[in-house]
């Protein structure tokens, strides 16, 4: 097992990485000087996989768990799932010293998370990730939050883990369209800061995805990945500059998301967005072409989904125009100067947009 230390004031917390780190969960939540008692939030698909041994781990360790089960998809992901959730805690007579831990990917994570932060004013809660999305993203910076029939990820607020418990076996699991959804997350890590990373993934993205790996090379993968999240929330817990360059790939692929009505997973999105984000930088010339090379072969490789150029391309670019990070009618973008370092560009206009989105329409239609 490696510990990641992030050092966040006033609570700082560890993540645990390991493959069977699940079994010592309940050992590490002692440690963590957690109350007795536990509301152990998962989803269907999970609970029939991975929550006998978790509760079982809660439970030998002296801790009285009530488990609740939710819808895993992101519809579910809903102020009304947290009131169901919010019932269940007070007919189980949780109080003040109970927390609540969050066994699954982003929707059990983020919905959980949300729970923690507004029951009783915010309890502690703990994240077993159970997804490469989770695990290398969403159970570290503590962000929470449901989504609004008018928005995505619209309520919520900042609740940090007190811990996160990252078991990589419990990857071995996941269907194929989620390792691959995952792993664009895994690609902007590297695309972002991390060059060595992306010549491991050029070596390996087959074995990866084929989760041909070793246990301790799939832990090495996590670890690191997860590392790259720590430090950049650690280095700017409420989002700025540093934290901003986590959105390379995501501008164009939340407006995919939002133009397809979710017909992608998040992470398909982002693999579109990148290759529309790389073909902006060479455009402007900030980014040599065979490095932008490297990058769509790798995604390539990884699998590009296809069927964008059914989505009209005008409302695609309509959607960027509703991105947070817009400033004063020009679009703001996370554009690679080489691989490994990125950059925040603003003052980009519709018609480069545009011409973005037609190139990865027109490379994987
Ligand atoms: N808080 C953040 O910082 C942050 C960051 C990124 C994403 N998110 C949010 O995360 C959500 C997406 O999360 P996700 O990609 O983990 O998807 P998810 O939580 O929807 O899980 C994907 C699917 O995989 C299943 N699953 C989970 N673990 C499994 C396992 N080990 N084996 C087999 N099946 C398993 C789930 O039941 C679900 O059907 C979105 O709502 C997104 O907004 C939040
Ligand atoms: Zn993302």
């Amino acid at each position: 097992m490696q510990t990641i230390a992030l050092a966040l004031e006033p609570h700082p917390y560890a993540i645990h990485v390991g493959h069977g780190v699940l079994s010592r969960l309940g050992a590490l939540c002692r440690e963590a000087g957690l109350g007795r008692q536990v509301a152990l939030v998962t989803d269907h698909t999970v609970a029939g996989l991975h929550l006998a041994p978790a509760a079982a781990s809660l439970r030998e360790a002296g801790f009285a768990v009530t488990e609740v089960r939710i819808a895993g998809t992101d519809a579910a992901k809903h102020l009304r799932t947290a009131e169901e959730v919010f019932g269940r805690l007070i007919e189980a007579g949780l109080d003040r010293r109970a927390w609540v831990l969050a066994l699954g990917g982003g929707v059990v994570g983020d919905l959980a998370g949300f729970v923690a932060a507004t029951f009783l004013r915010g309890i502690p809660f703990v994240q077993v990730p159970t997804t490469i999305v989770s695990q290398v993203d969403a159970s570290i910076g503590g962000k929470t939050g449901v989504n609004h029939p008018l928005g995505k990820n619209m309520i919520g607020a900042f609740h940090q883990p007190r811990l996160v418990c990252i078991d990589t076996a419990l990857l071995r699991t996941l269907p194929r369209r989620e390792l691959v959804a995952g792993m664009a997350e895994v690609v902007k890590h590297a695309l972002i800061r991390d060059a060595e990373l992306f010549s491991l993934l050029e070596r390996d993205i087959e074995r990866i995805v084929g989760l041909e790996l070793s246990p301790d090379e799939l832990d090495q993968l996590i670890a690191a990945n997860a590392r790259i999240k720590a430090e950049v929330v650690a280095a700017d817990e409420k989002e700025s500059e540093l934290r901003a360059l986590l959105n390379y790939g995501h501008t164009i692929g939340h407006a995919i998301e939002s133009a397809s009505q979710y017909g992608y997973l998040h992470g398909e999105a982002v693999i579109l967005g990148m290759i529309g984000a790389g073909e902006l930088a060479v455009q402007r010339g900030m980014w040599p072409a065979p490095e932008r090379q490297r990058q769509d072969a790798l995604l390539a490789r990884l699998g590009i989904p296809a069927g964008l150029s059914r989505l009209s391309a005008d409302l695609i670019v309509e959607r960027t125009r509703a991105d947070k990070k817009r400033l004063e009618g020009r679009h703001r973008f996370v554009l690679p100067r080489r691989i490994g370092q990125v950059e925040i560009i603003d003052g980009i206009s519709d018609g480069e947009v545009q011409a973005a989105v037609a190139y990865i329409q027109h490379q994987h239609p």
